[in-house]
């Protein structure tokens, strides 16, 4: 990790959303006793699944939208779990479009809004979803810009993606601040030249890839300090 004085300073924060501000296990936890006993190996299957997907179909060059993604991630972890429900599918997918954000959330992205910093969130998720979840939290009001991945039809953590946030806020990598709780995501961000924060939510080992974080927390509430914004 770089000493602070060497870093240049943060102009903008931008966010991962999923499993970053938005929990992704809250959507099989509010439906957990139509799920059954098997609801935390459901979600974690799900959630594997959806990121696997994203990463295979960039691979093959067959983009579909996280929405799509979600659902035949969905349909995988039911099956391993042999559950086989339409309608709870369904229910599960609808939960999904109001995920609930970690406690923290608001007063952090409040915050930094309060002193002028711009923010954003940079998302796998379509636009559609997004908004959903974004809504659904009452975020609107503390979030500058959401940008999905849907324009380039492809996912992260290929640069393109964020180069769609220094497209949008008109700045450089360096003076972006990125939050990811997905390692592999902060990782990204970090190689393509961002100063990355990884959330560190489930006290997970670092991943062996390119790319450091400048700060490792294990929720955003440290992130205010960071900036310079108390
Ligand atoms: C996202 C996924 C990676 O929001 O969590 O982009």
């Amino acid at each position: 990790m770089s000493d602070a004085t060497d870093r240049p300073p943060i102009k903008a924060c931008v966010f991962d959303a999923y499993g970053t501000l938005f929990d992704v296990h809250s959507a099989v936890n509010s439906l957990a006793e139509k799920v059954g006993p098997r609801h935390a190996e459901l979600s974690a299957t799900w959630r594997k699944k959806q990121l696997e997907y994203t990463w295979l179909r960039s691979l093959m060059n067959r983009y579909e939208d996280f929405w799509q993604v979600t659902g035949d991630a969905l349909d995988y972890a039911m099956d391993e779990c042999g559950l086989s429900d339409n309608a709870l599918h369904a229910d599960l997918m609808h939960a999904y479009l109001s995920l609930k954000p970690f406690p923290e959330v608001k007063a952090v992205l409040t915050l930094l809004k309060r002193s002028g910093i711009p923010t954003a969130i940079l998302t796998n998720g379509s636009p559609a979803m997004i908004d959903a979840a974004v809504n659904s939290a009452g975020l609107n009001d503390v979030i500058d810009h959401n940008l999905s991945v849907h324009e380039l039809n492809l996912y992260k953590p290929d640069n393109r993606v964020y180069q769609l946030a220094v497209d949008a806020l008109g700045i450089s990598a360096q003076s972006i601040s990125f939050q990811s709780s997905n390692a592999w995501d902060a990782s990204g961000a970090a190689a393509f030249g961002m100063q990355v924060v990884w959330i560190n939510r489930y006290s997970q080992p670092p991943e062996r890839l390119p790319g450091k974080p400048v700060a490792i927390f294990d929720n955003l509430s440290g992130l205010p300090g960071l900036v310079g914004v108390c």
